[in-house]
């Protein structure tokens, strides 16, 4: 699907308890709540659950190794049947082009002793599973990938009741899939289990797990989780809204003269906010307030409008604190004013897309004066942009950020493959058209 995003004026939006327009649940948090509700002993009831292309290939999986739940709207309820209850499943569970599903499936798969193979769309073949198929082996569990260390995933139960050791273990990456995937493998160990990561990776398994009842701590960078004693607890939980789906209209806002966003029920882990304090460094006119909490998460409003952004520099955990928000940032800095520098991004080449590779192409074909480097990429900001074609290759990401690059440029942006938009944000184009956008 091509979208044309015209030069748009003034958008202005409300999104909260008293308006029409909401934010789809977050997405990590939603993986999870069914995920754990799932490992759990009885009934979970889960309201704002995002129901969208990543989420439904999760809930179908789950179904197809005997979960049942019931989605009606946005309020999920999950039966959970305890470590005992999973089947091995008839087919291949499908994970599509979801990364966080096949991670975070392998690891309680392997918790849950069955045979099973994860599998993928073609995008989702080529991602690094190396990253957790080694460390799980470190564990004790059955687990192989292709020779190219991706998908698809075969798991095997452990045969003559060999179980699943606990140790330390190092990750090479600050990514939270593994982390998840090897803390939900943990919940079947019979040892105290340490996993060590090198930056702050958001921390939504270890707060959902704690309020679950798993023993588990946190130190630093090291999460420690000991044997179960009992069984999880079931989840009663509004999940918040997704900050990463926010940002795209928040900087939507920031650059589209004249307008005012105020957004309620955000999601503020402080593991997720890095782009807020970068776009703040930018000199964003942008109010952040925490106004409560669920399920040990920061839930608060944000306010921004329209402001004249400066360029700058981003490195080291605030990349980690922003993970998913670098397409949207090159968005932002392509209409600042002056030099965005983004280092210790590697990261983002194992992203939906290579996103640095990505990126470099498809702003440059909007006329974008953006530059590759090895681990991140270099923009001259120019205040505006000409616009033009360019394709999301398959990145929902990287279709929204190219939509919002259209709102405030000379001649708009035609975006190729803009219905991958679906995967995480299926209403974004409607919520673009209530804040003012002609589509
Ligand atoms: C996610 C973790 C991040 C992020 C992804 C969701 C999660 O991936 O990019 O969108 O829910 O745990 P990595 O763990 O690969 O950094």
């Amino acid at each position: 699907m091509n979208i044309f995003i015209p030069p748009a004026r003034h958008l202005s939006g409300d999104f909260g308890s008293y308006s029409t327009l909401t934010l789809p649940g977050d997405k990590s948090l939603s993986h999870r709540a069914v995920l754990f509700s799932a490992l759990a002993e009885g009934e979970s009831r889960i309201t704002n659950f995002l129901d969208s292309g990543v989420t439904q290939v999760m809930l179908t999986a789950l179904k197809q190794i005997g979960v049942q739940w019931h989605l009606d709207g946005q309020t999920l309820t999950v039966v959970g049947k305890g470590f005992d209850g999973w089947v091995s499943p008839e087919q291949d569970l499908y994970c599509g082009h979801s990364a966080t599903t096949i991670r975070l499936l392998a690891g309680a798969l392997a918790a849950c002793q069955i045979d099973v193979t994860l599998d993928g769309s073609d995008g989702l073949r080529k991602r690094p599973m190396g990253r957790i198929v080694e460390p799980l082996q470190a564990m004790g569990v059955d687990i192989q990938a292709s020779p190219q260390g991706t998908a698809p995933l075969v798991i095997k139960q452990q045969r003559g009741g060999q179980k699943i050791r606990g140790g330390t273990l190092h990750l090479q990456q600050a990514s939270a899939q593994v982390k998840t995937c090897l803390l939900l493998a943990g919940l079947a160990a019979t040892q105290d289990l340490y996993v060590i990561e090198p930056g702050p990776s958001r921390d939504h398994s270890e707060r959902l797990l704690q309020a679950m009842g798993a023993p588990l701590s946190v130190e630093g960078l090291t999460v420690r989780l000991q044997p179960l004693t009992s069984p999880l607890q079931p989840l009663s939980m509004h999940l918040p809204g997704d900050l990463s789906a926010a940002a795209f209209l928040i900087v939507a806002a920031l650059i589209t003269p004249g307008s005012e966003l105020r957004l309620e029920g955000v999601g503020l882990n402080p593991r997720r906010t890095g782009l807020l304090d970068v776009l703040i460094e930018m000199g964003a006119q942008l109010t952040v307030a925490v106004t409560g909490e669920t399920a040990g998460e920061a839930v608060g409003t944000i306010q921004v409008r329209s402001s004249d952004l400066t360029g700058v520099t981003v490195s080291g955990d605030r990349v980690v604190r922003m993970i998913d928000e670098f397409p949207v940032l090159a968005v932002a800095a392509a209409y600042a004013h002056g030099q965005t520098l983004v280092k210790d991004a590697l990261e983002l080449r194992y992203k939906e897309s290579d996103r640095i590779r990505a990126l470099c192409q498809q702003l440059s074909a909007i006329g974008v004066a953006i530059q590759e480097t090895s681990d991140g990429f270099m923009i001259q900001g120019k205040g505006h942009i000409p616009g033009g074609s360019a394709d999301s290759l398959g990145d929902h990401r990287l279709a929204m950020s190219l939509a919002v690059a259209g709102l405030a440029s000379e001649n708009g942006v035609t975006v190729a493959g803009a219905n991958m938009v679906a995967q995480s944000f299926p209403c974004f184009f409607e919520i673009l058209q209530a804040m003012g956008v002609s589509l």
